[in-house]
């Protein structure tokens, strides 16, 4: 059998949906895989190390990063909430970052999302290039994320990919989804990849399966060799039969975020503006 990719690999956010998902996976990659959460991610499995921490917590990750070669960072906040997205998403990635930097770590996958690009109009294709349009505080801590990879590539040469996933949940759920939507074993892929992959420098890819009505162009992320092998198609039948069509304002059918463009309005605290 060949020699495992890496010596060590840390999964943060190994609590979460995509945490459990690719904890499995993750193994076979690495002689030690480190899980960490700020919950419990349960009793170590073989060949695994278990951490308790927040990424608020600058000593605590400074810790979590020791003798860690590649992070695939899952954890995060995806509600819109700014004290909690201000510790998790920017406080906390810049601890990940730094850590990283002290600790000699060489490359993080970093999950990203399509809400840092949601403000585009549905059905326009886009690439990784086009310049960021966030559609709520959430998208916004994750161009500031995507900012950050790049800025220590550019000045430390920490390899970064920012996977700017779409949906990803064990089926499409509703018609947005239809372009939207990533398969858990493709997002493994994607994953495996980028771990893989012989160069990585800064880049920049939309997590997203092989649907015929995608607007991610990810041909400009080629060299990181993420093929998707899975498709939103199998479900469209289903899916236009079960739920009604997109009314012409309905935000799934205007933007790319879909409802995300409304969130700051529902959630903001008008005691804060004035
Ligand atoms: N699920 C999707 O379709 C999707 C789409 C786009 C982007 N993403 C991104 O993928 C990542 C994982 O998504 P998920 O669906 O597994 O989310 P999740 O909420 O299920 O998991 C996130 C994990 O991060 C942990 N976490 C949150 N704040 C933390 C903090 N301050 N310190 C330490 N840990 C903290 C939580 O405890 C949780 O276990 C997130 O960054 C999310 O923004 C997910």
């Amino acid at each position: 059998m060949s020699e495992p990719a890496y010596r060590r690999i840390l999964l943060t956010g190994a609590t979460g949906a995509l945490g459990r998902m690719l904890r499995p996976h993750l193994k076979e990659l690495c002689e030690t895989l480190r899980v960490a959460d700020r919950v419990d991610p349960g009793p170590a499995r073989e060949g695994e190390e278990v951490r308790t921490v927040s990424l608020e917590d600058r000593e605590g990750m400074l810790a979590l990063l020791e003798e860690v070669d590649a992070v695939v960072h899952f954890g995060g906040v995806m509600k819109e909430d700014w004290d909690l997205l201000l510790a998790g998403n920017i406080v906390g990635l810049q601890h990940l970052y730094e850590a990283a930097r002290i600790n000699g770590v060489k490359r993080i996958i970093q999950a990203s999302s399509n809400h840092a690009t949601g403000f585009y109009p549905a059905g326009q294709v886009i690439s990784p290039q086009d310049p960021a349009r966030p559609d709520c505080l959430y998208g916004a801590t994750k161009v500031w994320g995507e900012a950050l990879a790049r800025l220590y590539f550019d000045r430390y040469a920490i390899e970064s990919a920012c996977l700017r996933i779409g949906s990803a949940f064990p089926r499409p759920n509703g018609r947005r989804m239809l372009s939207t939507w990533i398969s858990y074993a493709d997002l493994t892929r994607l994953v495996r990849s980028c771990l893989l992959a012989p160069r990585v420098g800064f880049s920049t890819i939309y997590g997203v399966s092989n649907n015929r009505d995608a607007w991610w162009d990810n041909s400009s992320a080629a060299h990181l060799g993420y093929t998707p092998q899975d498709s939103s198609e199998p479900f469209r039948a289903e899916i236009e039969a079960s739920t009604p069509a997109l009314a012409p304002d309905d935000p799934d059918a205007l933007y790319q975020g879909g409802r995300f463009v409304h969130v700051m309005d529902e959630t903001r605290s008008d005691r804060d503006c004035n």
